[in-house]
């Protein structure tokens, strides 16, 4: 986590450059879109979106929304779709986040979808936000730059209230128009109202030609037209398939071993010991043990830091289903 002084810039291009540097070098900007400040970090590198989590304080992993340009730039993460074009070409760029299946070679950080298969994904409209995703030349994964608990922040001031001393960085444009988040749509594929937002579902219904469904579950129901999507699928996390066992020292019998700190294992979460290390790998490393086909042990995590949401997902991984 980066304990120094946060530094304030502005939108004047030496400070556009200076702030796609720090995401290029792996560090935290904040930076305005027009629904609410983002906290960016480089999408493909699993250490950044780590220090997200980190200097949030988010005490679980939560998929995050990936950021980019234009419709080019998302078609090289996501399987694009006709509906996906339709809905891109009504309100992108905008307050509209889909979620999409992830497309084979994405090259994201598993920590940025929590282990999922799809990607939620959006075009901001802000310029600063825009001009910020062509100096970066990088997809930029960013939740509501607030700690975790606070509300979204819609200035700069906000930001800071929360994160001074925790990022590297915050771009200053002044206060966002929409002051709401963005509206997430399922694709997967019938279009699912997955979170509410700065697009109204009345405005989303009638570009798509037709109602949204609701996830089960949700108050107003799951209509007919999401009744093919199973509430498994919408499970908003990645669980292994293998059995996985907590605080173990050694492999038993068949079991592959993920380490951390003095216990090796087969692979290692962060043989230093490092949270945040262990945190970008986690993931990565329990989709590749699960396709051994072999249960799963873990070695113990300490509960500190990034460990309270690496020990929130474990548990939820071990947990009888
Ligand atoms: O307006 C916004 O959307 C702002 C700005 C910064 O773009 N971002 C934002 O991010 O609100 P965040 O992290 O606070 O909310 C992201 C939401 C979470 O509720 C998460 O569960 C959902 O998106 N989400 C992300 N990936 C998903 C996926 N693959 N499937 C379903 N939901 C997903
Ligand atoms: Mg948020």
């Amino acid at each position: 986590m980066n304990t120094s002084a946060t530094q304030t810039l502005g939108t004047n291009a030496k400070d556009l450059r200076t702030a796609a540097a720090l995401l290029g070098a792996g560090a935290l900007v904040a930076f305005p879109t027009e629904t609410v400040y983002g906290l960016g970090a480089d999408a493909r590198n699993a250490q950044a979106v780590a220090a997200i989590y980190a200097a949030k304080g988010r005490p679980s992993f939560n998929p995050l929304i990936v950021h980019v340009s234009d419709v080019e730039q998302a078609k090289r993460y996501v399987q694009w779709s006709d509906t996906a074009d339709g809905l891109a070409r009504a309100f992108w760029p905008g307050a509209l986040t889909l979620v999409l299946p992830l497309k084979d070679g994405h090259g994201l950080s598993a920590l940025v979808t929590a282990g999922l298969d799809t990607l939620a994904i959006r075009v901001p409209s802000h310029p600063t936000a825009i001009a910020l995703l062509h100096a970066a030349d990088c997809p930029v994964a960013a939740p509501s730059a607030n700690p975790s608990g606070r509300i979204s922040p819609t200035s700069a001031a906000h930001v800071l209230d929360g994160l001074s001393g925790k990022i590297a960085a915050v771009l200053d444009d002044g206060p966002c128009t929409v002051g709401l988040e963005s509206t997430i749509v399922g694709l997967t594929p019938v279009p699912i109202l997955l979170r509410a937002g700065g697009v109204s579902a009345e405005d989303l219904e009638t570009a798509l030609g037709h109602s949204l469904g609701h996830p089960p579950g949700h108050p107003l129901g799951a209509p007919q037209s999401a009744n093919i999507t199973a509430p498994g699928q919408l499970a908003s996390h990645y669980a292994p398939a293998a059995h996985v066992r907590l605080n173990a020292r050694a492999a038993r019998g068949d079991e592959v071993l993920l380490g951390f700190g003095d216990i090796a294992g087969d692979l290692t979460l962060s043989a230093t010991g490092d949270l945040i290390e262990a945190a970008a790998h986690l993931f990565e490393h329990l989709h590749a043990l699960d396709k051994t086909g072999r249960p799963i042990a873990v070695a113990p995590i300490p509960d500190t830091g990034l460990g309270l949401a690496i020990n929130d997902r474990l548990t939820r991984a071990a947990a009888p289903r």
